[in-house]
């Protein structure tokens, strides 16, 4: 690389890159040196059983073959040792079909599943075959480009490292209990987060399966793994990377070694002081949390489990006062109720008067169920016990339902805050979901476990006008709790403000802000502030967005060589300037503002390109047999030569993020909503019944319900613009 053009590079990168210029020059130099010294073709024929990763010259093998070109089938011993070593003793679990595949391998034009692999056909490579070599000088990685996928207008753009399958797909999840990070990983492609150049993310995402304390070895041979591959993790520091941890502990279970201490943990678990072992007669409990960098997701429900609790008749639903049925309209159950374990050995709670009532277990929830329930068990309106046999009626007809931490994080408080039962919280040091972005004390009520023994005296002041605003406050907040665009829509709600989107709301204002602390964040960012509030957006307009990575440098274009990005995500010729693209957009945005029936009369058409088109999905997930005999006759024997390598763009740096900050723009929101599995919408098409649009609504397909219908999860709508 000519002396001048490498300048530019390193100048350029200075002024974007946060923190001090050196350490960018730095980070630079290693960025370009890694993508040069990266490129190798995959060994011959690596993809008549295996998949080539085109960037890296990796050949990954299904699970039961192995060598530099999967050439070689494993021993049935050898599988088995390689499973035990992937954590399953079971090996006919392990290499079993039904494992199921990210995305469904984007079958059959793409690839194929084998038993959790992608066996990708040639040129397609990723856990899940959306990636190619492609981009304006065809080396960059691009994201399904024969489906005209195209990333999202609003933030933020997240790149998914594509990992050795040991680490990922090779994983059995026949036995797996928490499909979050699955999820999420559709979800990431179906809302167009997801952007394959990583000199263009404004986050990076490792996508390790973190359920238990087992699982943390993986993440830490995954970060040495893409420490090496990549220049990302080097240039960043580990920060500006995420993992989902689903365990109970959170970050203290899922990690070892100080590699990750700059890593983002989302996680269910939010202690953040540790709490002593004299005051919980037991082990002392560990801060999990850390402020700065982490945070905190609720639990994903299940749509099963959702009907099980009945919480798909949610007291939020605008149609609850007039369609529920009479046993659940009136708050007329306990005024305050917890049901559920209590001692951890699910024993029954002494109820002698005499401290502790659950002697053999303690420690479990920090002592707060056996607390409460010492204290208030046999108080009048008062409901705790170890089980009810009227609890989907109980969590819809409660005042105040205890959401109570267990063995590490809880999900009654979600369960509450979902049915629309004022959640009540009690843990010193423990952030719930989305704390500080949300306060709990807003629309549920914070308890300190000092003051357990008074909890009565706290809800019995809390008056019919501040109750009815914190059940007004808890309608937005449970928007945010609920992942209406897997499970579909239980409240009326769009799915617009849903789980999966709220992380990736708080992921763009961070990216945004690299340097406001969390506790200062929605001050700082109209955006998530207006989010957060369940607002449209900072104008009030309800059209209009900031957009944050369309406009640099006012005046003089486009820096050289470097590709714009524009809401739409299609790339602009260096020669259109950047306040001209400005224009065009608000334009754009202003013609949608015009019609003030825009936004329903595309709703309409949403629905019915929906209902159209219900026919053609439900290959995609679970792969039929035919679909691997087609990708396999197709392909014969012939391997396709290498491709030219990856060679960075002049401008290329690891930072897409610090230059964002500056950027505004204006991009458009198209009103989108998931489909409804509320009972109360059954009835009504205008509320796009989910049964209506496809059979089987428990095994959502690839990106959720929000994809129900549309064939492939590059056409999912799209909450936000
Ligand atoms: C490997 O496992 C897959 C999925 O179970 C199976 O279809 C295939 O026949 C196996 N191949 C060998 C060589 O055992
Ligand atoms: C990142 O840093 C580690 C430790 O210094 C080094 O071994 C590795 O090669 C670096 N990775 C890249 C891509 O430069
Ligand atoms: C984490 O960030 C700090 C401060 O920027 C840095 O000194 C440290 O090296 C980073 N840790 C890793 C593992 O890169
Ligand atoms: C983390 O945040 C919580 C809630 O804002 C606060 O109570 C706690 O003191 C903070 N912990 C640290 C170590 O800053
Ligand atoms: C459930 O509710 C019904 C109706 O109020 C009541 O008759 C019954 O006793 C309750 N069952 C239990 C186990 O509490
Ligand atoms: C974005 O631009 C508009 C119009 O030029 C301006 O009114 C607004 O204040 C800007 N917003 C930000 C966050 O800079």
């Amino acid at each position: 690389m000519p002396r001048d053009r490498l300048r530019l590079v390193v100048s350029h990168g200075a002024r974007r890159l946060p923190g001090p210029p050196v350490l960018s020059v730095i980070a630079i130099a290693l960025a370009v040196l890694a993508q040069h010294t990266r490129a190798k073709p995959c060994a011959a024929g690596c993809t008549v059983y295996g998949t080539c990763n085109e960037e890296l010259g990796r050949c990954d093998c299904p699970r039961n073959r192995t060598g530099p070109a999967c050439h070689q089938p494993l021993s049935r011993k050898a599988l088995a040792e390689r499973c035990r070593l992937l954590g399953t003793q079971d090996v006919n679990k392990c290499n079993s079909e039904a494992n199921t595949c990210i995305n469904g391998c984007h079958g059959p034009t793409r690839g194929a599943c084998v038993a959790g692999f992608c066996h990708c056909r040639p040129g397609y490579f990723g856990n899940d075959c959306a990636l190619s070599l492609g981009g304006a000088d065809g080396k960059t990685p691009v994201v399904l480009s024969d489906r005209g996928y195209t990333p999202r207008a609003v933030g933020p753009r997240v790149y998914i490292y594509d990992l050795p399958p040991e680490l990922t797909t090779w994983r059995s999840d026949i036995n797996l209990d928490r499909w979050t990070i699955r999820h999420f990983l559709e979800m990431l492609t179906a809302s167009g987060a997801r952007v394959a150049d990583g000199a263009k993310a404004d986050w990076y995402f490792i996508p390790v399966r973190l359920r238990s304390s087992s699982d943390a070895y993986v993440l830490q041979r995954a970060i040495h793994h893409l420490r090496h591959a990549h220049p990302w993790f080097n240039a960043t520091g580990g920060g500006r990377h995420f993992v989902i941890a689903v365990g109970d502990m959170g970050r203290l279970e899922s990690e070892r070694g100080p590699l990750s201490a700059n890593v983002t943990f989302v996680s269910h678990w939010g202690l953040a002081s540790s709490k002593k072992a004299e005051r919980l007669n037991s082990s002392p409990w560990r801060a999990s949390h850390r402020n700065a960098t982490d945070i905190v997701l609720p639990v994903y429900i299940s749509l099963r489990k959702l009907e099980k609790y009945g919480i798909t008749r949610s007291r939020h639903h605008p149609k609850f006062a007039t369609m529920a049925p009479p046993e659940i309209r009136e708050r007329n159950g306990p005024l305050f109720w917890f049901a559920g374990r209590i001692c951890q050995d699910r024993s029954k709670p002494a109820t002698d008067g005499v401290w502790p009532n659950c002697p053999g277990a303690m420690g479990y929830s920090a002592m707060t169920r056996q607390a409460v329930h010492f204290h208030h068990w046999d108080r009048p309106g008062y409901f705790v016990a170890p089980g009810d046999k009227n609890y989907s009626r109980h969590l819809l007809t409660s005042k105040f339902c205890f959401g109570a931490m267990g063995g590490g994080h809880g999900q009654r408080q979600l369960q509450a805050a979902l049915a629309g039962c004022v959640p009540v919280v009690i843990g010193d040091g423990v952030l719930e979901a989305w704390e500080p972005y949300l306060d709990w004390n807003d629309f549920g009520v914070r308890v300190a476990e000092a003051d357990i023994p008074r909890l009565h005296t706290i809800l019995g002041a809390i008056g019919p006008e501040e109750y009815a605003r914190k059940v007004r406050s808890l309608r937005c907040a449970a928007q945010h709790m609920a992942f209406s665009s897997v499970t579909g829509a239980y409240m009326g709600e769009s799915g617009r403000f849903d789980a999966f989107e709220t992380l990736l709301a708080v992921l763009a204002a961070r990216a945004r802000h690299p340097d406001t602390p969390p506790e200062r964040l929605r001050q700082a960012d109209p955006v998530l502030d207006a989010f957060m509030d369940c607002r449209e957006g900072p104008d009030g307009g309800g059209a209009a967005l900031v957009r944050e990575d369309v406009k640099v440098d006012v005046g003089r274009g486009p820096p050289l060589g470097r590709e714009v990005r524009r809401p739409e995500g299609k790339a602009v010729t260096a020669g259109q300037t950047a306040p001209q693209l400005i224009v065009q957009h608000q334009r754009k945005a202003l013609a949608l503002r015009a019609g003030a029936t825009a936004a329903s009369a595309e709703r309409h058409s949403v629905s019915e390109a929906l209902l159209g088109s219900v026919g053609q999905q439900g290959a995609a997930r679970h792969g039929p047999a035919g679909e691997r005999r087609s990708l396999l006759g197709a392909k014969g024997n012939h391997d396709h030569k290498p491709r030219q390598r990856h060679r960075p763009a002049v401008a290329q740096k690891p930072s897409g993020m610090a230059a964002a900050s500056m950027h505004n723009a204006t991009a458009i929101i198209r009103p989108r909503r998931v489909c409804s599995v509320s009972p109360f919408d059954t009835e009504d098409p205008a509320a796009f019944p989910c049964r209506s649009l496809v059979k089987g609504i428990y095994s959502p397909p690839p990106g959720g319900l929000i994809c129900a219908g549309v064939g492939s999860v590059s056409q999912c709508p799209r909450l936000w613009s």
